[in-house]
């Protein structure tokens, strides 16, 4: 299989996979039309499907366990076969046929920890039943299939930035995507950089329940304002009401850093991308309130390393993972923070980048 996750077939078996990413910067910005800035990981997760003569889906996974239901018999369960079943839904809704089949999953993307672990699973899935059925289905088509899956049938409105560098993007390499119509440009690091991501070991149990509140703020605010997205903002008008304001500015403010981020990049400024980092974490700390007390440790401990420029939670929030700028070739910086990170918590970190 190469980079890209296109499938071979194996003895009768297709076999898909897609990575989970780590979002640099543009946190929270890519429901209201905005800019993000997210890297693919090394980390994939892997499907292979075998067809059926009857409409039985049977699931098995090592990381996830064992599950199934019939096609056309589709129900959210709340469960992480919901990603699988609002895929099938949304694809015999569009009227495309499909059959019954197996399908063994192996997650190599960590779970819960922030870094869009069910996206990886849909668009790995969407690309093997593409090939298993011949659908005529673009790559942007299938992010954007993933992501009706979230609103249509596992309740979480989700923007398009997982999916859509879960489909597009290159191990490594950041991805613009301005999420207003869906533009995409790498931006690779400067050769000296490299990401240190850390899971803080902590995860929000109704972390979809506080994000759709988020995204409804949003929109209300961008109504107050007679805008079609908080994209179309870029200087705060006074009198908002609390604590739209506030979450109205984390929005503007964020998706210029994304734009000073890429210039930074451009002309390799280390510096000023950390700035960016750091500002951002700050941003959705205090102004989204999205953060967590585990999240603000370890990104404190993270900003306090000599060589690191900068750190900020990436993804959702309320738990999982901060991502921070290192020199390339550090290897002692992520170990560390961990460590004083887990004394001082009592939590249990891990190292997901450098792998
Ligand atoms: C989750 C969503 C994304 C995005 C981030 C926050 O990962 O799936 O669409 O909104 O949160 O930036």
């Amino acid at each position: 299989m190469d980079d890209h996750g296109h499938m071979a077939t194996v003895s009768g078996a297709v076999t898909a996979s897609a990575p989970g990413r780590v979002n640099l910067i543009g946190e929270h910005t890519d429901y209201n039309g905005g800019f993000v800035l997210p890297v693919a990981l090394p980390h994939r997760t892997s499907v292979e499907l075998v067809r059926r003569a009857d409409r039985v889906v049977s699931v098995r996974s090592e990381e996830l366990g064992v599950s199934g239901y019939t096609l056309g018999e589709e129900l959210p369960t709340g469960g992480w076969i919901d990603s699988i079943q609002g895929c099938t839904a949304l694809l015999r809704g569009d009227g495309h046929d499909l059959g019954g089949f197996d399908l063994s999953i192996r997650s190599r993307v960590p779970i819960g920890a922030g870094l869009a672990s069910s996206a990886a699973l849909a668009v790995a899935l969407l690309r093997a039943l593409r090939s298993a059925y011949s659908l005529p289905l673009g790559d942007v088509e299938v992010a954007l299939a993933a992501q009706r899956a979230d609103h249509e049938f596992v309740g979480v409105r989700s923007g398009i930035m997982d999916q859509l560098v879960a489909s597009l993007g290159q191990e490594g390499v950041p991805l613009l995507i301005d999420t207003a119509d869906l533009r995409v440009e790498a931006v690779p690091l400067p050769a000296g950089a490299e990401l240190v991501v850390i899971h803080s070991g902590t995860t929000h149990h109704n972390a979809s329940g506080s994000y759709n509140t988020r995204r409804s703020e949003c929109e209300e605010t961008a109504r107050l304002l007679g805008v079609g997205s908080l994209r179309e903002i870029t200087q705060l008008p006074a009198g908002l009401p609390a604590p739209l304001d506030r979450r109205a500015r984390h929005v503007v403010s964020e998706n210029a850093r994304v734009l000073e981020t890429v210039a930074a990049l451009r002309v390799g400024d280390l510096e000023r991308v950390g700035a960016q980092l750091d500002a951002s974490h700050a941003s959705l700390r205090d102004d989204y309130e999205v953060s967590s007390p585990a999240l603000d440790l370890l990104v404190e401990i993270a900003q306090a390393q000599p060589e690191i420029r900068g750190a900020r939670l990436t993804g959702a929030g309320f738990g999982g993972s901060i991502v921070a700028l290192a020199p390339a070739g550090d290897r002692g910086a992520a170990a560390r923070i961990a460590a004083a990170y887990a004394a001082r918590s009592g939590n249990v970190p891990s190292v997901v980048l450098p792998a």
